[in-house]
């Protein structure tokens, strides 16, 4: 059996998996149906497997130009405080291998990189002037969609981070990494990994990929825990959330699969024990405004 200790604090919920027995459930179980050819969700629709990869491509390929503008706007500006706290949670340090999956248009990526160089001023400064580390540093934005990424690069132009060679931008599949095993510090995925079609691939990448000592950290929608709260969160997500899509995108669909796939998605239990599945220890996960988004952690020991 699984032993779980639930601490409470400001409103926060953090649980800790203690026992690597957790619970053995596969994605597969969850997502997939044993017919023959296997099925997976495309939002509240089974399509084949082999299918998800090109249609979430294409909603990402749609909305890439409005991304993050919608962003502010469906969460009211919240996203980029979820994104601080998971950089914070990161602990970035000078020198730091550090890859960001489904990266999208970099602004986790620029956070930790902003990180990183506050880091190394400290370092700088306490050194007297010297930082060995520096040169060393590399953030990789890893996403599958070509469109993402360009508005990225287009991003970090404008921030005048076009040739700051710590800044690696890659087109990659979260489950196929081509970055060597035991090779990053540190691993972030934030709500990317909703739209992988074998979650449990894309955590035993995340496994492989980095150091002992390494840390996943992951930020994705989730399910809400707070009575009541559940009916205002449904009625958003639903009612406003696809015509606001529609409204500035000129696409209802892409947002609607959006509201559908976060439904889609494992518990936060559930997920927590897929990331000790993958070989993770220490998983944690805080919820955040009830359960809207939470944070899982865990380390490679
Ligand atoms: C909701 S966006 C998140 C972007 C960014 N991380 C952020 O928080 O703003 C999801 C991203 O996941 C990418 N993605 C979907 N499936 C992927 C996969 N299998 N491998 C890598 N990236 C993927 C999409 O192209 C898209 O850019």
């Amino acid at each position: 059996m699984t032993t779980m200790a639930a601490t409470r604090r400001m409103g926060r919920q953090s649980w800790r998996i203690f026992s690597m027995q957790a619970r053995r459930c596969s994605v597969a179980h969850d997502h997939t149906s044993s017919s023959d050819p296997k099925l997976t969700n495309f939002g509240y629709r089974e399509v084949p497997e082999n299918e998800k990869s090109k249609l979430v491509g294409n909603v990402f390929t749609n909305v890439a130009g409005t991304y993050d503008l919608m962003n502010d706007l469906m969460s009211i500006g919240l996203h980029r405080l979820w994104k601080d706290r998971l950089v914070s949670k990161l602990h970035p340090f000078p020198g730091m291998q550090h890859l960001d999956v489904a990266g999208g248009t970099g602004d986790v990526a620029f956070r930790v990189l902003h990180a990183i160089h506050k880091a190394e001023h400290r370092a700088v400064g306490k050194l007297g002037g010297k930082s060995e580390a520096k040169n060393e540093t590399r953030v990789h934005v890893c996403d599958i969609n070509p469109n993402m990424l360009e508005v990225g690069k287009q991003r970090a132009h404008k921030l005048g981070l076009e040739n700051v060679e710590d800044l690696v931008w890659m087109e990659g599949d979260a489950e196929a990494l081509s970055l060597e095993d035991n090779s990053m510090d540190g691993y972030t995925i934030a709500f990317g990994i909703r739209n992988v079609t074998h979650i449990d691939r894309a955590l035993k990448e995340a496994h492989r990929v980095l150091r002992r000592g390494g840390r996943f950290l992951c930020l994705e929608l989730s399910h809400v825990s707070i009575p009541g709260f559940q009916q205002v969160y449904d009625a958003y997500s639903f009612a406003v959330i696809p015509a606001m899509g529609e409204l500035v995108s000129g696409d209802r669909a892409s947002y609607q699969y959006l509201v559908e796939s976060i439904r889609r998605f494992p518990s936060q239990e559930k997920f927590a024990a897929m990331i000790a599945d993958a070989g993770f220890q220490e998983v944690q996960y805080e919820n955040l405004v009830g359960g809207v988004v939470a944070i899982h952690s865990g380390l490679k020991l």
